[in-house]
């Protein structure tokens, strides 16, 4: 274990880096030895410089032992996308859990989206033939679907999860989500203990909404994991609530799922939560299993009392919260 942990700290745009300053007042209040170093990127920096995603940023990222996101705004594709394909991050891991005293749609839910972070439509790879007809690639691999199916069994599997529910739609695109079909049956024959449920990405997201209870792992390509994450944001209060980790075999990103709210920027009434639980998938992530505990109990006690912000109903500020959140850390 290294005696410092060297994070590269990506702010961003609008509310990132103040949910940000929120998630390193509580990874400072855990006692533990990080050396933060602040790197530009998105719209700020590329009006005043030009470039939403300077090189120095990639490097300070891939030299850190991971990263900590805010968020970008209209440059995501160009930060965020560029980064997770910089470090090689192919798992986009996204917890959905209600949590007591958080007044939701749905209570019992307790998701993880498993979201392929490399290919299909995010391949960026489109193109117009005319000005009336344009064209997008779908990228699907073998390689990269048995990856993510293989990372989301034993993700399953050392976490008691029953089955893995793979979200599709194989019965119009019959080659590439026939493809990724196929490598996660491939794959869930190495886990006799644990079911592959195959559900129709559209079917699942009206499941979702009437009985989450049903779901805990779910795998699935890049944009149906956009799309069916956000869904599950609004099933637990929103999407102040939901962390993400971008992981890969030598690099990890921790990032909320929202963006950068700019109806809510510079108000100081950003939720932090979900950036502090990213700050809690970090701790995880290097090990810290004890911290990382202390940081997801002292948040829930938080949010049973009701010191929130004004998305959940409380009257805190974005940097209020977080020290309520460091009270409770003991
Ligand atoms: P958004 O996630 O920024 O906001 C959607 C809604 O949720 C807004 O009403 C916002 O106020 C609310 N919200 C988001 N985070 C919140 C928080 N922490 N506390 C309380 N309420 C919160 O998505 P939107 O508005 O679609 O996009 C805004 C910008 O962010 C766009 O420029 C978009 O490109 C970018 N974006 C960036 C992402 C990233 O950096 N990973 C992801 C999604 C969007
Ligand atoms: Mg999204």
């Amino acid at each position: 274990m290294p005696d410092r942990y060297p994070i590269a700290v990506i702010g961003g745009d609008g509310i990132g880096p103040e949910v940000v300053e929120a998630e390193l007042a509580v990874l400072q209040a855990t006692g533990l030895a990080f050396d933060f170093t602040h790197y530009p990127a998105g719209d700020d920096h590329q009006a005043r410089t030009g470039q939403a995603m300077p090189a120095e940023t990639i490097a300070g990222a891939q030299a850190a032992r991971a990263v900590v996101f805010g968020a970008a705004g209209a440059s995501a594709a160009e930060v965020i996308i560029r980064l997770r394909s910089e470090l090689g991050t192919y798992v986009n891991l996204r917890p959905s859990r209600a949590y007591p005293g958080v007044a939701c749609l749905r209570p019992e839910t307790d998701l993880y989206i498993v979201r392929e972070n490399t290919e299909c439509l995010y391949v960026g790879d489109e193109r117009a033939e005319s000005p009336e007809r344009a064209y997008a690639t779908r990228l699907i691999t073998a390689e990269a679907s048995t990856r993510i199916a293989r990372w989301a069994f034993e993700y399953a599997a050392a976490g008691g999860f029953r089955k893995v529910t793979a979200a599709h739609k194989a019965n119009v695109l019959k080659v590439t989500d026939g493809l990724f079909l196929d490598c996660c049956r491939r794959v869930a024959a190495e886990f006799p203990g644990i079911e592959l449920e195959e559900a129709l990405v559209d079917s699942l997201a009206m499941r979702l909404v009437l009985e989450p209870g049903q779901f805990g792992v779910v795998v699935t390509t890049n944009l149906f994991g956009d799309i069916l994450s956000d869904l599950a944001a609004g099933l637990i209060g929103g999407l102040g609530m939901c962390p993400s980790a971008n992981l890969g075999d030598e690099h990890a990103l921790f990032e909320p799922v929202h963006g950068s709210a700019p109806d809510l920027a510079g108000s100081g009434k950003a939720n932090p939560s979900a950036a502090i639980l990213c700050g809690a998938m970090l701790l995880d992530y290097l090990g810290e299993k004890e911290a990382a505990s202390r940081v997801t109990g002292a948040l829930e006690r938080c949010l049973a009392e009701g010191e929130t912000t004004g998305d959940l109903g409380g009257s805190l500020s974005t940097m209020e919260m977080a020290r309520a959140v460091i009270e409770r850390m003991g």
